[in-house]
């Protein structure tokens, strides 16, 4: 079921499922161009989970930003924590949603029984990656976004797996399609000026989790493995096989993968 709140004066849309009496949920939050309902493959594996889903401002439900900034998304999961009145929670981010998860991580330690990074890492944009993201916002921007969307998803899947399932591909175009150009432009100029958070993932004192695809050329694991080193308690997955979308790749494995990382952090 959908609900709303407001945070920062625009209104967030998040989705709850699982045991209530759970005081320490797992949150799930989306990557670039998409919205909650990317984590719908796990949600059927997911049954002893109690999670919250939150569309990440300008996506799916939620209002765009006033402004653009990490901050923005990082406060938005604060906003529904405190709705609910829950002190702690498991955060875990897909892509640019583990950078919003990392940001909430600087400000809000204390509230993070454990981070998982869900294809994605800690590391600033490259001057390259920078200079992509403004071609982005200027094809968006002219409008292209419809153009910028189909090339956007094929690339983020092992090739085999785009090949064998074209429709998983082509549904994920549709919803982002569906983005508004103002949450995709905010979110481009979010990641371009985000920090480097490898001094984040040092300061943590709860358990982060890294899932990664072997096949992944937007987050290598060659490159985030590196970020495995720092924090206290690792926790280190790379699906064989798998590119940038593990829930949709991998669903079964991604599933359990999450599912025991909450249990373990979660513990008595
Ligand atoms: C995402 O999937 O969220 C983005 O590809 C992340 C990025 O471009 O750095």
């Amino acid at each position: 079921m959908k609900n709303t709140l407001l945070a920062n004066g625009r209104r967030i849309a998040y989705y709850a499922s699982g045991d209530a009496a759970h005081t320490v949920p797992l949150v799930l939050l989306h990557g670039f161009c998409e919205d909650a309902s990317l984590w719908r493959p796990l949600l059927p594996r997911l049954r002893g989970v109690r999670t919250l889903r939150i569309d990440l401002p300008g996506f799916g439900a939620s209002q765009p930003p006033l402004a653009p900034g990490m901050a923005i998304y990082a406060d938005a999961v604060c906003a529904v924590l405190n709705e609910l009145g829950i002190d702690r929670c498991v955060l875990a981010g897909h892509s640019m949603g583990g950078y919003a998860a990392l940001e909430f991580g600087r400000h809000h330690p204390e509230r993070l029984a454990g981070l998982g990074l869900v294809h994605s890492h800690p590391f600033e944009d490259t001057p390259e990656r920078k200079e992509n993201r403004q071609r982005g916002i200027d094809m968006v921007q002219a409008r292209k976004k419809n153009l910028y969307v189909a090339q956007l998803f094929p690339g983020l899947f092992a090739p085999a797996f785009a090949q064998a399932h074209p429709e998983v591909v082509q549904a994920l175009v549709r919803n982002g399609r569906r983005q508004p150009v103002a949450g995709i432009v905010a979110a481009l100029k979010s990641m371009m000026d985000r920090a480097d958070h490898t001094g984040t993932l040092r300061a943590l004192q709860c358990p982060v989790l890294f899932l990664l695809g072997e096949q992944d050329t937007i987050v290598p694991p060659r490159q985030a493995l590196t970020a495995a080193a720092l924090p206290r308690v690792a926790d280190l997955h790379v699906l064989p096989g798998v590119g940038h979308m593990g829930m949709f790749e991998a669903p079964e494995r991604t599933a359990e993968i999450l599912s025991d990382f909450w249990t373990f952090c979660t513990r008595k």
